[in-house]
Formats: structure tokens, C-alpha cells, sequence
């Protein structure tokens, strides 16, 4: 019998077509709608491998269904959907797609910034709908990012390739990490601070730091209270690492001008949200990673895995190192 492969969310078919030919291959038929928690059950109980995306909640439940489940291969950097004690203790390796993203994600993340300070998404929309009459000296005006103070925190690859795009703009930038990176600190002439420090001292306020429980909330009312009234607030990394009514309530008090958001507490974000309803809040639906050729990479990087660990190979980019195989049907 052929290994059995799940994938939970429709992919290009130019994609999967090298899969089909080693593997029997299933897949949830919608790009857009997540697969039922349900369908998920029972598909994790006949697979071998699963291809799963960062909102399917890969829970206890779903691994120890998967009797013959060896590997679960995430389309993200980020694998906070999963639960990784339980993957190792059942003997399922965990993988994910770090590095391919990296400068994709940066780039975005850059873009976030420079829309927010000056206030592009605005004013874009601004012209469309005919208000623009007249030029004139204070029109939309925003913040200069150039010479300016970013702090990032969270100092992965895509803290340091956000760091490298700040660099190109003259900017001082301090981080903040759980460990201190000398060799980039040199590189890229970063200085380190403390969370308390970076968030007195910066114009920008990066989050970039994956989502733990040390991380998560870490965004309280008191952290917005500290930041400089100028100060503009970017979340790409995950939602949950900020409160977000805490972030609301800042930006209607005025204590921080704006806030640059490709991830939410909760996804997708209601429109409803009292956060969409504010003019200096730029709103992506998390779209880090989504450019054409990197996820196409990503796609490729999890389906590089499910062959490795299918043939009993050392996956490229594992996550549990714990991982040890168990033997399965
Ligand atoms: C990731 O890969 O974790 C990103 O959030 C996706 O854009």
C-alpha cells in the first residue's frame, strides 16, 4: 500500500503532481476555507504525512489519531499550531519552512513599516475616492523612517534581514532577543537593549519574536504606556504576542501614533474589529510570506520533508529535535 499523504488546504496542481506518483494523495478541496476539525480527525488517523497550514490546530488529539502518522510538515516558519511534546512522544517529526521565507517576510515587514509612517494605504485610497483637491504643505503628512530609531524584537533570520533592510534608511537600530547576537551585532551595527529600554527609546517597534508562553501578551497597556507618543508599532510575527485591546486603547488615547498589523489575536480579523475602524492601523491579512515564488519554496520545503522522513531520511528542516522514529504501519 502506498503512503498516505493529507493535505489541508488546496495547493497548485503542478505542486502535488510529483507526490501523486509515489504516494496516495488527498487534499481538502478549498484554498481559502480551513478544513473542519472533524475531516481533519479522521484524515490524521489513516496518514502517514500531513501537509498543514498555521491555522490548523495540530493538537494532541489530531497526533495521537494518527497511528501510522510519522510527520507533520507545516507551510510556515512558525509552528505555534502545533503541539510538540505530543508529536514526539508519538514519534511524528515536525517541520517547517524557515529560511525560504526569510527575505520575503523582511521585505513585507519593511513595507508594513513605511506604509504606516507614511501613511501610503491612506492616501492611496485617498486619491480613489476623490478627495484629493488641492496639493497642500500638511496633506497626509507622516513620520520620517530615515535616521529614525527601530527596535526589533525578536532576533531570528527575519529580525536580522529587517535589521539589514533598516541599514539602507540610516537607522539606529537596537534589539531585543533572548540571547545576544555579537556577530550580528557587529555586522549590522545593531546595539542590544532591554525590552524595557527598546521600547522607551524607539521610533519603530518591530515584533518579530515567535509566539511561546513567554511571549505571549508581552504587548501589555503598561508596554504601550512607555513607548514615545511618535513611536509606530508593527506586529508581523503572531497575533497572540499582543494584547490587542491594550494596542486599541493606546492608539485612541494617542500614546503611540499608528500601528502596522499583518497578524491578529484572532484570524481572519472580523470587520467589524474597533481596530479596522482607525485610520493609522494598516491591516494585512498575514501575508509575511506571500509571494509567488516563496511560497511556492515553502510548499516544496514541506513536501522535500514528507519524502525524506517517508524514506526514512533526515528531513531538511526539522523542529522536535527530540524527534525519534517510532515504528509504524
Ligand atoms: C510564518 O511562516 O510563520 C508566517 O507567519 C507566514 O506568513
Amino acid at each position: 500500500m502506498k503512503p498516505y499523504v493529507y493535505i489541508t488546504r488546496k495547493l497548485p496542481e503542478e505542486i502535488i503532481k510529483p507526490l501523486q506518483q509515489k504516494y496516495e494523495v488527498n487534499m481538502w478541496e478549498h484554498e481559502d476555507i480551513p478544513v473542519p476539525k472533524d475531516i481533519l480527525l479522521l484524515e490524521a488517523k489513516k496518514a502517514d504525512a500531513l501537509l498543514t497550514v498555521l491555522s490548523d490546530s495540530i493538537d494532541e488529539r489530531i497526533l495521537t489519531a494518527g497511528k501510522n502518522l510519522k510527520v507533520v510538515a507545516n507551510l510556515a516558519v512558525g509552528f505555534d499550531n502545533i503541539d510538540l511534546k505530543a508529536a514526539s512522544r508519538g514519534g511524528i517529526a515536525v517541520c517547517n519552512t524557515p529560511d525560504v521565507l526569510t527575505d520575503t517576510t523582511a521585505d513585507l515587514t519593511f513595507g508594513l513599516l513605511m506604509a504606516t509612517a507614511r501613511r501610503i494605504v491612506e492616501a492611496a485610497e485617498f486619491v480613489k475616492e476623490g478627495k484629493w483637491e488641492s496639493w497642500s504643505p500638511l496633506l497626509l503628512a507622516g513620520q520620517d523612517i530615515h535616521h529614525k530609531t527601530i527596535g526589533i524584537v525578536g532576533m531570528g533570520n527575519i529580525g536580522e534581514t529587517v535589521a539589514k533592510r533598516a541599514t539602507g534608511f540610516d537607522m539606529n537600530i537596537l534589539y531585543h532577543n533572548r540571547s545576544r547576537k555579537p556577530e550580528v551585532e557587529q555586522r549590522l551595527g545593531l546595539a542590544y537593549a532591554s525590552f524595557d529600554e527598546l521600547v522607551k527609546k524607539s521610533d519603530f517597534i518591530v515584533c518579530l519574536t515567535p509566539l511561546t508562553a513567554e511571549t505571549k501578551n508581552m504587548f501589555t497597556r503598561e508596554v504601550f504606556k512607555k513607548m514615545k507618543k511618535s513611536a509606530i508599532f508593527i506586529n508581523a510575527s503572531r497575533g497572540p504576542v499582543v494584547d490587542e485591546q491594550a494596542l486599541y486603547e493606546a492608539l485612541v488615547a494617542g500614546e503611540i501614533v499608528g500601528a502596522g498589523l499583518d497578524v491578529f489575536e484572532k484570524e481572519p480579523i472580523n470587520a467589524g474589529h474597533p481596530l479596522l475602524k482607525l485610520t493609522n492601523v494598516v491591516a494585512l491579512p498575514h501575508i509575511g510570506s506571500s509571494s509567488i515564488e516563496t511560497r511556492v519554496a515553502m510548499m516544496q520545503l514541506c513536501i522535500d520533508n514528507i519524502e525524506a522522513i517517508i524514506a526514512g531520511k533526515e528531513p531538511k528542516t526539522l523542529v522536535n529535535k527530540d524527534w525519534m522514529p517510532l515504528v509504524k504501519a
